[in-house]
């Protein structure tokens, strides 16, 4: 599955604020060692990089067009192509950031564990990650995928992992000396047309497309954005709200 920075990021301050507001939760002074895990085009690792300036900072990341364009970003940091499923820290990390990519992972039940143990002594780890699931926007993706002609080739396109606030304090809490859990629904003010379409096409929409080609593609493209148009009537001034629930986690070992 391959990702678009540019499409990502046109909505790069909507999609970099709950990184600002996980850090801000962060209560480490001058943290050595920090990782950004799934840093993306690096917008969260600048976050990092402008609070921390004196910190190694180790961006990580599997897509290639990703970690291109978080090299030429500037931003001081080392960036790694890697899976963070098999990430492995050589000395353990003050600092382990993830914004909006834990989602993409299995097993939560094996893998923050696992990160927990990247976590130094009075370090943190911060994992923020979106719970909007069963909002109309990713709803309707699965409705739509599962009543056209491409129902067959769309039935197991993604595994959702994201879980309620419960299930991670059960993983977490018997391993951290704190641990800070919130939700926020934020109400995106998104203008133009189409404006969900183009939000999710950055994101959660890619698997189903990237499963498509041709007519085929269009029609589901198509099928999706009528829904989405009902779903997310535009408000009077011609712009959209669009509520998105988002899950922040931080835990200290
Ligand atoms: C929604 S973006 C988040 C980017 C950035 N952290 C931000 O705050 O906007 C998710 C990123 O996670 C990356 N990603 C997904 N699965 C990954 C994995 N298993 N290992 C490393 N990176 C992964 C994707 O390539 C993508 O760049």
């Amino acid at each position: 599955m391959s990702w678009d920075p540019k499409v990502y990021m046109a909505f790069a301050s909507e999609r970099t604020r709950p990184a600002a507001e996980l850090l801000a939760r962060i209560p480490n002074d001058a943290p050595g060692r920090v990782a950004d895990l799934g840093c993306g085009p690096g917008n969260s690792t600048a976050l990092l990089a402008a609070r921390w300036p004196h910190a190694d900072i180790e961006g990580v990341e599997s897509s290639p067009d990703m970690i291109t364009e978080a090299k030429a970003s500037g931003v001081k940091a080392r960036f790694t192509l890697a899976d963070v499923a098999s990430w492995s820290p050589d000395t353990p990390c003050d600092v382990i950031f993830s914004n909006a990519t834990l989602q993409w992972l299995p097993d939560h039940k094996t893998l923050l564990p696992r990160l927990m143990t990247h976590a130094a002594k009075g370090g943190t780890f911060a994992f923020q990650i979106p719970r909007n699931f069963d909002a109309p926007s990713h709803a309707l993706m699965r409705v739509v995928a599962a009543e056209g002609p491409w129902a067959a080739r769309l039935s197991n396109v993604r595994n959702i992992n994201a879980h309620t606030p419960e299930y991670y304090y059960d993983i977490l809490a018997p391993l951290s000396s704190s641990l800070d859990i919130w939700e926020t629904e934020y109400q995106h003010v998104l203008e133009g047309d189409d404006p969900v379409l183009r939000w999710v096409s950055g994101t959660g929409l890619r698997p189903f497309v990237q499963a498509l080609h041709g007519a085929e593609r269009e029609g589901f493209i198509a099928r999706y954005a009528a829904r989405l148009r009902e779903a997310y009537p535009k408000r009077a001034d011609g712009r959209t709200l669009f509520p998105f629930k988002r899950l922040f986690l931080v835990a200290r070992p």
